[in-house]
């Protein structure tokens, strides 16, 4: 049975990208195996220097992540922090981790780019999702096109353990991407994105996520005139939600012409709203029971410290500790 990993920062609300990109995957992986997704909470201080905000993100994420269909009686939920052993791992992959593999991240490179002050911690951010990933013998680990580079390293990283400490030492992971869905653009057609403010976060409130389909970036054509459905992130957002037959309809009704974008926005927005239908309600059950996710996130740190304790046993002695 294949052991299946993922993690997720709580920066702030998952939005539709979350959703494609990493979420719904995650869930229809915890038929086909044994399922650990975790909150990366560790990994969230690089960016994240406010306790409360942590806290409530934190606790959001899980929440999301249940409400979407994450079922605990299948897959282990957890919080990274409930597993500190990764911290040792991370330092005990560091002794032999090149800087010129780190310097090349795309992940960090950005994060400068971005205005983020340039931390040791996200210098060395690939290396603890690498021991997240190692520390659990992971076989896939689902998630967006981004972190592709970063299971990359992962996966050099333990082979240069493997080769200085002994074959099979590590287990090599494989990254599951899932290839029609790498990307899913934002309301402004760029990839969507918390740091690009172009988000459509999965719980808003009916008003609020309107306000947002109306707000999708759209060029001048007049209603009348005919409309190209092939550039048009609408489109590509509806695909995501409506039946086959629908999104051929509106593509059509792109063609042509006689339509105006707000008219398709609120299609758009229809089946968003409905899409999350039973999401929403399940949500609602869950908050209505405080202590129904500090239980599922207890019983999760239970079963992911057991396995992280044999991996890094395993490694302690391997190279000498
Ligand atoms: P953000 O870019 O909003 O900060 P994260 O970097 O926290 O999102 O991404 C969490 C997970 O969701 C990752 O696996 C990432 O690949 C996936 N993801 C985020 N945005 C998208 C997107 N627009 N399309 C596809 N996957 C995405
Ligand atoms: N870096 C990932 C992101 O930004 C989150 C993450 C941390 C992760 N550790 C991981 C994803 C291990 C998969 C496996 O989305």
């Amino acid at each position: 049975m294949p052991r299946i990993l993922s993690g997720i920062k709580p920066t702030g609300r998952l939005h539709i990208g979350n959703y494609f990109g990493m979420m719904r995957p995650a869930i229809d992986w915890q038929d086909k195996g044994e399922a650990l997704y975790f909150i990366a909470d560790y990994h969230a201080l690089t960016t994240v220097h406010d306790p409360a905000a942590l806290r409530a993100n934190t606790r959001g994420v899980a929440l999301d992540f249940l409400a979407c269909g994450l079922d605990p009686a299948k897959a282990t939920l957890f919080k990274q922090s409930d597993v500190p052993q990764v911290c040792e791992l991370t330092w005990l992959l560091s002794v032999l981790t090149p800087m010129g593999l780190l310097e090349r991240c795309h992940a960090y490179k950005d994060a400068i780019a971005k205005g983020f002050a340039a931390s040791h911690g996200l210098f060395a951010y690939p290396v603890l999702m690498a021991a997240d990933i190692l520390i659990y013998d992971s076989d896939i680990v689902p998630v967006g096109k981004d972190q592709k580079q970063h299971v990359e390293v992962t996966r050099d990283l333990a082979i240069k353990m493997n080769e200085t400490f002994g074959a099979n030492l590590l287990r090599l992971p494989e990254p599951s991407i899932l290839p029609e869905l790498a990307t899913i653009p934002g309301l402004d057609g760029q990839k969507m994105s918390k740091s690009y403010n172009n988000t459509i976060e999965l719980f808003l409130e009916e008003k609020a996520l309107k306000k947002k389909i109306m707000g999708i970036t759209t060029d001048s054509t007049p209603v009348e005139a005919p409309k190209d459905p092939a550039t048009s992130s609408i489109v590509a957002l509806y695909r995501l939600f409506a039946s086959e037959g629908d999104v051929a309809q509106m593509e059509a009704d792109f063609r042509a012409g006689g339509f105006g974008y707000g008219d398709f926005k609120k299609r758009l927005f229809a089946a968003i709203w409905e899409h999350f239908a039973p999401a929403r309600a399940r949500r609602e059950e869950i908050e209505r029971d405080p202590g129904y996710i500090d239980e599922v996130l207890r019983r999760g740190a239970e079963r992911a410290n057991a396995l992280a304790n044999i991996t890094l046993q395993r490694v302690r002695a391997a190279m000498g500790l």
